[in-house]
């Protein structure tokens, strides 16, 4: 939710300011600012609209300064109003702030500002900061003293980053809850929400944490802990390149993130497959040991880590024999969900930062349980939360729509289960094998799904016009069901669900007329094959539209179905991995058919770090 990015440097940072905060749209884009110190005043250019509108008509790059701070806003507090954009200016004219996050107790400090006669130009929570800001600075020795005093009063989530005219060179930054990176540039230093804003400068970091303080000058990095101690910090190394945060020549992140699954899931099963068995890097601290001593599961994620958490329920209890379960997680940290010992708190999440997962997290820390990332942002607070992380090797995913993140998620739960049921012996050491040699063959097989594009495009044809779907899977391709259904709803504004296939006559089935398509994916395993093709039959015989996902070489779903997509054959536990890719297509070409903004769609963050 919003992204914020700042620079002092010993040159004109607007153009890096603009160029920054084109990286973080995906965090919101209803309006985006800039602010400079110039050395006649703060340059504040902000407006309504996505980086490129606003950009051409005021020209960030022009703004002079050496240093500033920038921002993309996902509106919470207060309409989309050029007014409640950031960066937000104090009453004075020296101080300029960017904010991410929510002030809970907001109209209280603005009761007692307004009463001291503050007048406010916003209906941000935002613009309380730069008053209790301006206000401290009266008193304080400095600009991070006064931003102290102004942080103490306030209770909810934020990242900040602060720069006043009375002290030129000067940028702070601190935050609570909301990410916050600093940078090490040549010459300068950085803050940003996250490092794919910072790729082009640097690839060193440090992440502050809660309540931190970082004074940057182009030739200084001070950080202070939440008592005003200056602490030492760790610098971290970022492993992603410039590139990979970019389009490569696709129309849109979202396809290229579809077409890198293949790499990114080698990327994800490589370093830890050995021919007999699954080994994690020892810096994950899972050891058999640890493994072995789990005999229940539970699952914490939101969105479409929650469609991997599903996949991840019905791979232990299958395959390692282990009860699992799965939770939103904005609902398990206000339940009191009795969670007995031997129990593995699973978190699942593509940034790291949303904030109902970490919570939930956290809670079950505080509970005492065992806890385990599925992480795809290396040193993001997730990561620091749980006791133990394997990251997926994913990449930056910028499509707001989550697709490889999706994928390595189910990589990475593939090797967790192959790794518990090894260390439980729930396995046989040829089913283990068998598992190893499917997981290994699976990017040349998505290979072969993607080569479809073209006929997918040409299907997705026939749902331009519809206004709803219907999705079907069963078994592991349930959540497949419900993540397809996702993907179309949150890019192109159709309104789909999915359900497992069954259930359709328990209800659903009300809604099939010539209207309805209804996306069946319908795998040939021997469980429910034959119950899935009864499935289609019904809704062929209600003038339902049938475009199914079968296996290569199926020659009867051809014949029922109105389309077909063919994926190649698989284990039916990593089946999902193969019955995704179609259904990602498919979304894509509608709403890129629809006229839709497929990277950017409506109303959405790609990070929530809001509850
Ligand atoms: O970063 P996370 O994986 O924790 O994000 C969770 C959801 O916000 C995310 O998956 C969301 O549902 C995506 N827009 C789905 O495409």
């Amino acid at each position: 939710m919003c992204g914020i990015i700042g620079i002092t440097s010993t040159r004109p940072v607007a153009a890096k300011l603009a160029q920054g905060v084109r990286r973080l749209e995906y965090r919101g884009y209803d309006s985006v600012g800039v602010a400079t110190l110039a050395d006649n005043g703060i340059e504040l250019r902000k407006g309504v609209g996505k980086v490129d509108q606003v950009d051409a008509e005021l020209d960030f790059a022009s703004a002079p300064g050496i240093t500033g701070i920038a921002h993309c806003r996902w509106g919470t507090h207060g309409g989309i109003t050029q007014a409640n954009a950031h960066p937000h200016v104090a009453p004075g004219g020296r101080i300029a702030i960017v904010h991410n996050g929510i002030i809970e107790n907001f109209l209280e400090l603005k009761e007692q500002l307004l009463a001291e006669g503050a007048q406010f130009l916003s209906e941000t929570d935002t613009e309380v900061v730069v008053h209790l800001i301006e206000r401290a600075l009266k008193v304080a020795d400095s600009l991070e003293e006064a931003v102290h005093v102004a942080t103490a009063q306030i209770v909810g989530s934020y990242a900040l980053g602060v720069v006043c005219l009375d002290e030129p060179d000067k940028l702070i930054a601190t935050r609570n809850e909301s990410p916050l990176v600093v940078g090490f540039g040549e010459d300068e230093h950085l803050i940003a929400s996250d490092v794919a804003a910072l790729l082009e400068h640097t690839k060193t970091v440090v992440y502050l944490d809660n309540r931190e303080v970082a004074v940057l000058t182009p030739g200084s990095c001070s950080i202070f802990d939440p008592h005003g101690e200056k602490i030492d910090k760790p610098r971290h190394e970022i492993d992603w390149d410039v590139e990979a945060a970019e389009k490569a020549g696709y129309e849109h992140y979202m396809l290229k993130e579809i077409f890198e699954q293949p790499a990114k899931i080698t990327d994800t099963i490589r370093p830890r497959l050995r021919d007999h068995e699954v080994v994690f890097e020892p810096d994950t601290g899972i050891t058999a040991d640890i493994l072995r001593g789990v005999d229940r599961v539970v699952f914490l994620a939101c969105g479409t880590s929650w469609h991997a958490a599903m996949v991840g329920e019905f791979l232990f209890e299958e395959l390692a024999k282990v009860p699992a379960e799965v939770e939103y997680a904005s609902e398990f940290r206000y339940r009191n969900t009795p969670i007995p010992p031997g129990t593995l708190l699973v978190a699942i999440s593509q940034s790291g930062e949303t904030a109902d997962t970490n919570a939930a997290l956290e809670e079950a820390v505080r509970r005492g349980n065992r806890t385990l990332a599925i992480c795809n942002v290396r040193g993001s607070s997730m990561t620091r939360i749980a006791a133990h992380t394997i990251h997926t090797h994913a990449g930056p995913e910028i499509g707001v729509a989550s697709t490889k993140a999706f994928t390595t998620q189910l990589a990475a739960l593939y090797l967790l289960t192959i790794g518990m049921a090894q260390a439980k012996g729930s396995l046989s050491q040829q089913q283990i094998d068998t598992m190893i040699m499917g997981l290994r063959e699976i990017p040349q097989k998505m290979e072969r799904v993607l080569d479809q594009a073209g006929e997918i495009q040409n299907i997705a044809k026939q749902m331009t016009s519809r206004s709803n779907a219907i999705y079907l899977g069963r078994g592991a391709h349930f959540p497949i069901a419900l993540e397809g259904a996702l993907k179309l709803k949150e890019i192109s504004y159709i309104h789909a669900e999915g359900y497992p296939a069954a259930e359709m006559k328990h209800g659903p089935i009300a809604l099939i007329d010539k209207q309805m398509p209804v996306i069946v994916i319908a795998p040939q395993d021997k469980l429910t094959y034959q119950k899935t093709l009864g499935n289609i039959e019904e809704v062929k015989a209600r003038e339902g539209t049938v475009i199914a996902i079968a296996t290569e070489g199926d020659e009867v779903i051809p014949r029922l179905a109105d389309f077909t997509i063919f994926v190649p054959e698989t284990l039916y536990s990593l089946g999902p991995l193969m019955s995704v890719l179609p259904l990602q297509l498919l979304s894509y070409h509608v709403a890129e058919l629809r006229g839709c903004d497929v990277d950017k769609p409506r109303n959405l963050s790609k990070v929530v770090t809001v509850e």
